[in-house]
């Protein structure tokens, strides 16, 4: 191939350009800018031209019409082999057929098995005698390529759980006798619908429109569109991917607390709340249900506290963001300093009371007996119950705040 893309483009617009100066359009040929063809396949060239004003008493479209097209340089005084088609001839150096009724003024073309030496512009001409002309100021830029051109694929908004989803599929359909077959590959169940439609440079393409429910589960999973070309025996495909992006609002809420153990007063506990969510988790809000009364207690991810004695009971923590919220499970939130230290002191007192008598009725005895004796070991249990008293106090790491709040924004 000699001339580059850049060459054509040039060519064409200085055609055109010395066109607009002198205004000396005798033809008026209408067909797309460009087509993107597959080696092996065949193009059709939509096509369809009009007569200007000042040829319109020569040109007789009774008299037999030749369409004739020409590559690359449109002079045929100086390159008459340029033309490679013309409708009159039984053999032409491109194998074709013009499809549209020349009488109607259309002159679609088409051209079977296009090899990659066909990439080049092309002009149309008409001959019905006494009439010849070219439209030098319009052609085809046709590019011949092995492999085809991906299909596109379209979805119209945002895709969210729960509501249904159209997405459309396109594949261009330059020799529509053998348009490519569309298939998808989604990961849930879903309808889809075909059909070849026309484009507004009158270019054929085929639409698939799939329809499905997306579910979170969804969300970032890939969605591929793929064309299968027909070319001869064989066929040949090209896919579009796409990963699916859901909203959804928050899922797997869970709350954790740390230490999962009973802890005394004063002792630091950590809740944490996580989820997933799309968009991103905006509000963590804590709750706390104590003697069936549920209450708001805090906002953010994390809920840090200085265990009072009144903190004890069962936290849940909701999640959520603009698409809806997300309810955790329930955790306890147990005290051990807020028993523990009742029950010693009851040991103490009864024990120093039970020692007391005990103490009591011995010096009773042995002074009725006249007789002396030695203290009984009933300190034992007050020195116990004092120790346990003492490992109460507070202990463990140091709570900078009473309530510690992570923003949960992303
Ligand atoms: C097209 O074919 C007709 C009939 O053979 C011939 O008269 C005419 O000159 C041809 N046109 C060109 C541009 O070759
Ligand atoms: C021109 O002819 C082609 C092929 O026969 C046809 O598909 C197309 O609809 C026609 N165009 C018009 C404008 O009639
Ligand atoms: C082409 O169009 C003309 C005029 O409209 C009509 O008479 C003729 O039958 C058409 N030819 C074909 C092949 O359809
Ligand atoms: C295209 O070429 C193949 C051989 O390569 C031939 O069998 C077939 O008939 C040709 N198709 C047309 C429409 O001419
Ligand atoms: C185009 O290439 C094919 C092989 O790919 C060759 O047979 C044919 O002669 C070439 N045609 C032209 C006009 O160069
Ligand atoms: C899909 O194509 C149809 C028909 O052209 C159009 O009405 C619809 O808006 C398109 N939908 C998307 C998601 O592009
Ligand atoms: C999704 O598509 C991307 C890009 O095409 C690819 O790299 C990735 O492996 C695909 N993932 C799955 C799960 O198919
Ligand atoms: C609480 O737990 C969260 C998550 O594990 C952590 O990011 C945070 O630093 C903890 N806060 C305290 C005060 O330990
Ligand atoms: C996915 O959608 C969410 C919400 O609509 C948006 O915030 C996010 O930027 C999107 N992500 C990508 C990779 O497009
Ligand atoms: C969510 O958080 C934003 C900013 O952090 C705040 O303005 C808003 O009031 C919160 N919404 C709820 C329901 O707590
Ligand atoms: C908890 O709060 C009490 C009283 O405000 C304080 O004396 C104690 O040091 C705090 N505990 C921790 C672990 O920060």
């Amino acid at each position: 191939m000699a001339c580059s893309e850049n060459m054509f483009f040039l060519i064409g617009l200085f055609m055109s350009g010395v066109l607009a100066c002198f205004g000396q359009r005798d033809l008026i040929a209408s067909m797309p800018d460009r087509l993107d063809v597959l080696t092996g396949s065949c193009v059709q060239i939509p096509c369809s031209f009009d007569i200007p004003d000042k040829h319109k008493d020569t040109f007789n479209s009774a008299i037999l019409l030749s369409g004739v097209w020409i590559k690359e340089f449109p002079y045929l005084g100086e390159r008459p082999d340029s033309v490679i088609f013309n409708s009159t001839e039984m053999v032409n150096r491109y194998q074709g057929k013009i499809t549209g009724n020349m009488s109607q003024k259309n002159c679609t073309t088409v051209f079977f098995n296009v090899t990659t030496n066909y990439t080049d512009i092309y002009f149309f001409r008409i001959e019905s005698q006494p009439f010849l002309a070219i439209d030098f100021g319009k052609h085809v830029y046709i590019v011949v390529s092995d492999l085809p051109s991906s299909p596109i694929l379209t979805v119209s908004g945002e895709v969210k759980e729960g509501t249904p989803v159209s997405l459309n599929c396109s594949a261009v359909a330059p020799c529509p006798e053998h348009p490519p077959e569309l298939t998808w590959t989604l990961p849930t169940q879903f309808t889809t619908e075909n059909q070849l439609q026309e484009n507004p440079d009158q270019t054929k393409s085929v639409l698939s429109t799939v329809t499905f429910t997306p579910s979170y589960l969804h969300h970032e999973k890939n969605i591929t569109c793929t064309a299968v070309y027909p070319v001869g025996t064989s066929n040949k495909r090209a896919e579009h991917n796409m990963t699916l992006n859901v909203s959804f609002s928050p899922k797997d809420t869970s709350a954790s607390i740390s230490p999962d153990d009973p802890v005394f007063v004063g002792s630091c506990v950590n809740l944490t709340c996580s989820s997933t969510a799309n968009p991103p988790v905006t509000n963590f809000t804590w709750f706390k249900i104590s003697e069936g009364k549920t209450t708001q207690v805090a906002s953010g991810q994390s809920y840090t506290l200085n265990v009072t004695v009144g903190d004890g009971g069962l936290y849940y923590c909701q999640a959520r963001n603009s698409h809806g919220c997300g309810m955790s499970n329930e955790v306890q939130l147990a005290i051990k300093g807020h028993e523990e230290p009742v029950n010693p002191k009851v040991f103490e007192i009864v024990g120093k009371t039970l020692g007391l008598i005990f103490l009591f009725s011995l010096i009773v005895f042995f002074a009725w007996r006249r007789r002396t004796s030695r203290l009984p070991s009933g300190f034992d249990m007050t020195d116990r119950s004092q120790g346990l008293v003492g490992m109460n106090s507070p202990v463990g790491t140091v709570c900078s705040n009473q309530a510690t709040v992570g923003r949960g924004n992303q």
